[in-house]
């Protein structure tokens, strides 16, 4: 890892608010972002798009091999281009996020993402200054010597209220129920990938259960304060 450059690395569950946490914080240090789960989103897409059996283990290790994937660095403009295509909306689609975990859970892949992950994140850090590089495994696969590795998590009661705001608008009590089913369906689908309740050794746990967004990202700025004063 760069040692003059900020690398920051989030780990997190679906529902924790990494993602946009981790976007607001890059932002407010004025450096680069990086979505990991976006290209895992990505390839998942491509397979769909080029009729690629998602259960066919190689094929899709071949695919994440050819698939001309260009990932955005600025944290204020998300973006996800695949031969010059705009497709930030549709890896977020359901047709997407419902069959992800099979290219996520595949040992194949794994490997081809995380090496991209580095050479992105040694790219990010040197063009920006710095980098916040978010996912599940950065803090202990990806990027384990980063300047700062936190765990965001959340109650999983925390989790259903966000994500049935997003879903659904509110959190009402019959819409947190509607949601709770996905979550816990996404929990058992990626948890061959980590484990999220404890955080590895050296890594800081940041818990948002009682946060709101402006307080879990003051949060996590305060441990990048405290753990990398000079960068
Ligand atoms: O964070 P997300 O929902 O966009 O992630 C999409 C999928 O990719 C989800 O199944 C978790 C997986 N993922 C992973 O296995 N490793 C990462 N570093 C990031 C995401």
């Amino acid at each position: 890892m760069d040692s003059k450059h900020l690398v920051v690395a989030v780990d997190g569950p679906s529902g924790s608010g990494k993602s946009s946490v981790s976007r607001a914080a890059a932002s407010a240090l004025g450096i680069g972002y990086l979505d990991t789960g976006a290209m895992y989103r990505a390839v998942t897409w491509w397979c769909l798009e080029e009729g690629v059996d998602l259960d066919d283990r190689d094929a899709v290790a071949q695919a994440t091999r050819d698939i001309p994937l260009q990932m955005g660095t600025d944290p204020t403009t998300p973006s996800v281009r695949v031969s010059g295509r705009e497709i930030e909306d549709d890896i977020r689609t359901t047709r997407v996020s419902e069959v992800v975990s099979k290219v996520a859970t595949n040992t194949l892949v794994r490997p081809l993402l995380q090496q991209l992950q580095r050479d992105l994140i040694d790219r990010i850090a040197t063009e920006t200054g710095g980098v916040v590089a978010e996912g599940r495994d950065i803090t202990t696969v990806v990027a384990p010597d980063a300047d700062v590795r936190v765990l965001l998590t959340a109650s999983v009661e925390a989790r259903l209220r966000r994500r049935s705001k997003e879903l659904h608008g509110h959190d009402a009590d019959h819409a947190v129920e509607a949601t709770r089913d996905q979550i816990v369906r996404r929990d058992a689908d990626d948890s061959t990938v980590s484990e999220f309740t404890q955080a590895a050794e050296g890594v800081h746990l940041v818990d948002t259960s009682d946060l709101d967004f402006e307080q879990s990202i003051e949060a996590l700025l305060d441990v990048v304060r405290r753990e990398a004063p000079a960068k």
